[in-house]
C-alpha cells in the first residue's frame, strides 16, 4: 500500500484555524490539503489502497494526522473539504498512540522520529535516485511541505534512500502524483 508522509513544518496542531486563510494563519495548510488529495483522488473514485500521513510541527508539540482511503468518508476534491477533514482530526485530543478522530482518521501527539519508527520510508528528493530506475518500488514515503526539511529531520532522515521523480523541484503534491503514476504504470505491466 502506498503511503505518504508530509512534513507541515509551520502548519498549526489545534482546530481553530479558518478555512479562508489556510496559507496564511494555519501555517501552510494549504500545501498538506493538497497532499491529501492527491493521495486519494482520482477522477470520480478514490485510491482506496493509499494511507497519507500530515506531521503537523507548528505548535508546542507536534501532532500526527493519519487518513486511510478505505475508510474516509466526506473528502471532496477541493482544499476546503481537506481542511475541514483536517480541523475535525484535530478536535480530537491526541495522545501517544493514534485514536480516531473520525471515520478513515486518527491523530496523535508525536512526530517524525515516531513514524519513523512504525514504517520504513524513503525521502522524496529531487537529487535522490530516479524512482524509474527503482527496480521494487518503496511503498512509503516522506516529503517536505513548502519548506526544506530542518537540519534535525536530516538527521533522521540520513540512512534513508532518496528517490527523486526527476530533476525539477516539484510541490509537495504533484511529486505524490507521479509517485502514485508510477505505481499504476507498473502494475499495469
Ligand atoms: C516544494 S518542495 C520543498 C522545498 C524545496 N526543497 C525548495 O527548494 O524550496 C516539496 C517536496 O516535494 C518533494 N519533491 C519536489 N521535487 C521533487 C523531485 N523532483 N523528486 C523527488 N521529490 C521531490 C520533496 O520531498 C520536497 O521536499
Amino acid at each position: 500500500m502506498p503511503r505518504f508522509a508530509i512534513v507541515g513544518h509551520k502548519a498549526v496542531t489545534t482546530p481553530d484555524f479558518s478555512l479562508n486563510d489556510m496559507p496564511g494563519a494555519a501555517g501552510r495548510m494549504d500545501v498538506l490539503c493538497r497532499c491529501v488529495n492527491a493521495s486519494f483522488f482520482l477522477s470520480h473514485d478514490l485510491r482506496r489502497d493509499t494511507e497519507c500521513y500530515l506531521i503537523l510541527k507548528g505548535g508546542d508539540i507536534p501532532k500526527t494526522l493519519s487518513f486511510s482511503g478505505d475508510t474516509i468518508r466526506s473528502l471532496n476534491p477541493d482544499e476546503r473539504s481537506a481542511g475541514a477533514l483536517i480541523k475535525k482530526g484535530l478536535t480530537t485530543a491526541a495522545e501517544p498512540e493514534f485514536k480516531k478522530a473520525a471515520d478513515g482518521i486518527a491523530i496523535r501527539s508525536s512526530g517524525l522520529a515516531e513514524l519513523l519508527a512504525d514504517f520504513s520510508f524513503a525521502v522524496l528528493d529531487e537529487n535522490g535516485e530516479d524512482i524509474r530506475d527503482a527496480e521494487t518500488l518503496p511503498e512509503n514515503y516522506i516529503l517536505s511541505d513548502h519548506m526544506n526539511f530542518t537540519e534535525e529531520e536530516e538527521a533522521l532522515l540520513a540512512d534513508l534512500p532518496r528517490y527523486s521523480v526527476g530533476p525539477r523541484v516539484l510541490h509537495a503534491d504533484h511529486t505524490i502524483t507521479v509517485i502514485l503514476n508510477e505505481f499504476d504504470r507498473r502494475q499495469k505491466q
